[in-house]
């Protein structure tokens, strides 16, 4: 038990408590956000000073995951190609949220994309490598792939009319500068 004299010289911070840390955002379903959360998640663990290989694997999967509940989850292609429009993407209003979740405890990063969109009938299929629903909008079909390859575990949920939730783990190789 932690009494409140040892809370309050420790700032409010218990001593046996593991190191943790979250944060979580919701964003516009638009193409430019893509980049917005793939430097929020690298942000959030930039002070574990991760290696710039580390960096980019985890920007990679973030980008394929919103990346996904965009063009997949709302069918919102503007910015992505073809879409036949020649307005910028940052003018399109989109009503769809995509929602991000990170997690760090000590030196493993839990990400969790989340829409609700339109889903997925077979989740197992669209894993698949070079599967993909939309080949007119130049996709490879590799973003599981992608997100499979450069992080540790891989874990997605979804359901048709309802949504997808994407959950990533990775453990950064770090742990020894953490000050205990
Ligand atoms: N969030 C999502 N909502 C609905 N369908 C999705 C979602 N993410 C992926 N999919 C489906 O899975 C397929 C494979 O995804 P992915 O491997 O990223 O390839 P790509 O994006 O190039 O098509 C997509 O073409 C789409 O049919
Ligand atoms: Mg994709």
């Amino acid at each position: 038990m932690t009494t409140e004299k040892q809370l309050q010289q420790s700032g409010g911070v218990t001593e046996r408590m593991p190191w943790k840390n979250e944060m979580s955002m919701e964003f516009d379903a638009v193409s430019v956000n893509e980049s917005f959360a793939r430097v929020a998640v690298a942000a959030f663990v930039a002070h574990l000073n991760p290696t710039l290989e580390e960096v980019a694997d985890i920007k990679t999967a973030v980008s394929e995951a919103v990346t996904n509940a965009i063009i997949h989850g709302y069918d919102n292609v503007y910015g992505y190609g073809k879409h036949g429009n020649s307005q910028p993407a940052y003018l399109i209003i989109h009503p769809g949220k995509v929602q991000l979740r990170c997690s760090l405890e000590r030196d493993v990063l839990r990400i969790e994309v989340e829409d609700h969109g339109r889903g997925m009938e077979n989740v197992e299929r669209a894993m698949e490598p070079l599967y993909t629903t939309k080949p007119e909008y130049d996709r490879s079909g590799m973003g599981f792939a992608f997100m499979e390859a450069f992080m540790d575990e891989l874990e997605v949920h979804s359901m048709p009319g309802q949504g997808t939730v994407v959950r990533m783990t990775k453990k950064l190789g770090t742990y020894p500068l953490i000050e205990e």
